[in-house]
């Protein structure tokens, strides 16, 4: 058969947090379904990139005191080094906002709107009048309109589940500033999304879906394609949409073309040739990896956009469900919202993506990460069935025989078997039936150990004249060993690095037709794995707590595309809520620049029985020089919080709308630093 070429992505994340386990569900399983393309020997490019655009994201820059861009290099950074030791291999990582991707999206809307798919008229929106923009429906709260349940999103109501326009809340107020939102027109530009009705009622049907998701989108088509919105006003971190000055894409517009943008990027570095992939008339495969909350976006929006711009479709999208941690959704409270980083800090990144491999299937049904389960299959399977061949068969191997195996392999039908099942693993792992594909090579694995108890090797080895039995035997378990690596390294690429230098060869090639290692030499044998210890799991747990109590912004706990990253102000407090407060007056006795931010300032302060550090967003207001001995009023109370810049001791409170109107100074200078308000 002729090698395939194939394009993967997997969903590109949000660059305003961390990368956390339920990310990794779907990084796993990507990079396992890469990496045995690759060892099949077909021609596979795994993009993928941050998605950078958005309020959240702008927003989060505006709070750390830092510009957009210097935020989503940051996290980009970061993402790519969890993303590593965990074993994900992109064959590139990019970003939403590069240049590739601002002219594929150039170039994408004005192929749709120059074929009559794009409209624009005059909506009106939620308006914060403080912070000078318009509100999506997730940065507003207020209360229910149908049941009065107080604090609930613009959108709907988490109490009685009615949903609603944000212009029927009552006592709405803007998350981001606390205003009370006014309505203001604004003009917008759509999809016409209806156009492709037809297009996508024989798309979702012609084999490109899973079962369960086509029968989805079957309600979604029967029930009428509506416009989708794709621009956004000014302020918004984005792509300036061509003919609209003021206007920009909204995020979930371009963040899909950022695969083509990535692979782009990844074309111009290794002479890849663009079109075969992306043409029209292209013959390769592409396929998108994602959860099962963003399906809308890439099995409607994505196909009638490509279609529309005279672009390929993709060949498959395939979701996964969501990740549940000891059978309840990841909490930040239970210390089970980890994250890949502080899962890297106490445990070996393979034992998760062996877990994951053992648990996912080609459905969407959501996977639960149980602790007891993950180390009892850990050590039961990896270091109990598959490392423990090696141990029990290499100690001989070493001390009798120089680390040579044998001329001869003495149960070619043994060996043949393990061959055989080449094909039904295959199978599995190209249908994404992973747990089926871990359970076929767990059962060889079973098998290999029946032997070696069989004809136990330790009872050979002190029987005189049974060397030729002793060596025959042995190498027959490293032989068995080696084909159970190689079936395994789309899952365990460290463990098998380690394996390839142990057996002195590599195992990139699918064994179909392999031969048996004769008079090979290997190496000395190491520990390849060793067993999960349980307190690691614990430390795992606190430090998902821990991490709660430093940072005070935390990511939504799935890649749900709505903007809930921050918590809403509340709309009204009671007076001992008031009381809780420690507002003083304090001096401010230096006030410093810091370098690299372009929004902070750093004071010092005097309370009145201690000084305290405090980081204040004041900069577009306020020289430093101008500051210096004069008062400011100050929450004392305020627990330390961890910023980009180092932490800060309190709250400055200010007035006024942003910019230059920024006012935290009380007129006398004087002898009042450190007074209590109230
Ligand atoms: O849901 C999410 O996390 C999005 N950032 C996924 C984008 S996938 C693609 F369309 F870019
Ligand atoms: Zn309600």
């Amino acid at each position: 058969m002729s090698e395939r070429k194939i394009l993967v992505t997997s969903a590109l994340p949000y660059a305003n947090g961390p990368i956390h386990l339920g990310h990794l569900v779907e990084y796993i399983q990507t990079d396992i379904w890469v990496r045995f393309q690759k060892q099949r020997g077909n021609e596979c490019h795994f993009v993928c990139a941050d998605d950078t655009h958005g309020t959240p994201i702008m927003l989060k820059a505006d709070r750390e005191g830092i510009s957009p861009e210097a935020l989503i290099a940051q996290v980009g950074k970061e993402h790519l080094a969890d993303f590593t030791e965990f074993g994900v291999a992109f064959d590139n990582y990019h970003s939403t906002h590069s240049e590739e991707n601002r002219a594929f999206s150039s170039l994408i809307y004005k192929r749709l709107r120059d074929a009559g798919h794009i409209s624009s008229r005059t909506i009106t929106q939620a308006f914060d009048p403080i912070k000078n923009m318009f509100l999506s429906d997730r940065f507003i709260k207020g209360e229910c309109p149908k049941c009065g349940a107080p604090d609930q999103y613009g959108d709907s109501c988490e109490a009685c589940g009615a949903t609603y326009a944000p212009t029927e809340l009552k006592n709405a107020v803007s998350t981001i500033s606390g205003a009370k939102p006014i309505d203001k027109d604004s003009e917008h530009y759509f999809f016409n999304l209806a156009d492709f009705t037809e297009m996508l009622q024989a798309w979702t049907k012609a084999g490109h879906l899973q079962p369960e998701v086509r029968n989805k989108l079957a309600e979604w088509l029967d029930g009428g394609l509506q416009q989708w919105d794709i621009s956004r006003d000014a302020p918004y971190f984005g792509f300036e949409i061509p003919d609209a000055p003021g206007k920009y894409f909204y995020v979930w517009l371009d963040a899909p073309i950022g695969y083509m943008a990535s692979f782009k990027n990844l074309c111009d570095k290794n002479n890849l040739n663009f079109d075969d992939y992306w043409a029209l008339n292209s013959t390769s495969e592409l396929y998108h990896f994602i959860g099962k909350d963003i399906i809308y976006f890439h099995a409607l929006f994505w196909p009638a956009m490509l279609s529309g711009a005279h672009f390929r479709t993709p060949t498959a999208i395939f979701a996964h469900g969501f990740l549940t941690v000891n059978g309840e959704k990841m909490s930040k409270s239970r210390g089970t919202f980890i994250t890949a980083r502080t899962y890297l800090d106490h445990l070996n990144p393979e034992y998760l993506r062996y877990y994951f491999a053992a648990k996912l299937s080609a459905g969407v049904d959501d996977i639960d990460l149980n602790f007891d389960d993950f180390s009892q299959r850990v050590n039961s399977d990896l270091v109990g069935k598959v490392v423990n061949i090696a141990s029990r068969c290499s100690g001989f191997i070493s001390k009798r025989f120089d680390n040579k195996l044998s001329a001869n392999c003495s149960e070619p039908g043994l060996f043949q078997e393990f061959l055989n099942a080449n094909e039904q693993i295959a199978e599995h792992y190209e249908a994404r039936e992973f747990g089926k594909a871990m359970r076929e090579i767990m059962a060889l694995a079973d098998k290999a150990n029946q032997y070696i108890d069989e004809k136990k090797p330790w009872l050979i080895a002190k029987q005189e004249g049974n060397e030729a039995e002793l060596h025959e035997v042995c190498s027959m378990g490293i032989n068995l060993f080696r084909i159970l690596a190689t079936y395994l390294k789309p899952v365990l690429p460290a463990l098998t690095t380690e394996v390839e230098r142990f057996l002195n060869i590599d195992l990139n090639a699918w064994p179909t037709n392999t031969q048996a290692l004769s008079n090979h030499l290997i190496s000395d044998f190491k520990p390849l794995m060793t067993r999960v210890e349980p307190d690691k799991i614990s430390a795992i747990v606190e430090a998902s707590k821990e991490n709660l109590e430093k940072t005070s912004a935390q990511q939504p706990l799935n890649t749900t595309p709505k903007e809930t990253l921050f918590e809403p102000i509340a709309g009204t407090i009671e007076f001992d809520d008031f009381a809780k407060l420690d507002l003083r007056i304090a001096k401010i006795i230096t006030a410093t620049h810091i370098e690299g931010s372009d929004k902070l300032l750093q004071l010092t302060l005097d309370i009145g029985d201690e000084t305290r550090n405090i980081l204040a967003g004041i900069k577009s207001a306020y020289q430093p020089e101008d500051l210096e001995g004069k008062l400011t009023l100050v929450i004392a109370n305020l627990a330390p919080r961890k910023m980009r810049f180092g932490t800060s001791e309190g709250m400055v409170l200010a007035a006024g709308p942003g910019g230059k109107d920024i006012w935290i100074l009380s007129p006398d200078e004087g002898a009042m630093a450190g007074m209590r308000v109230k």
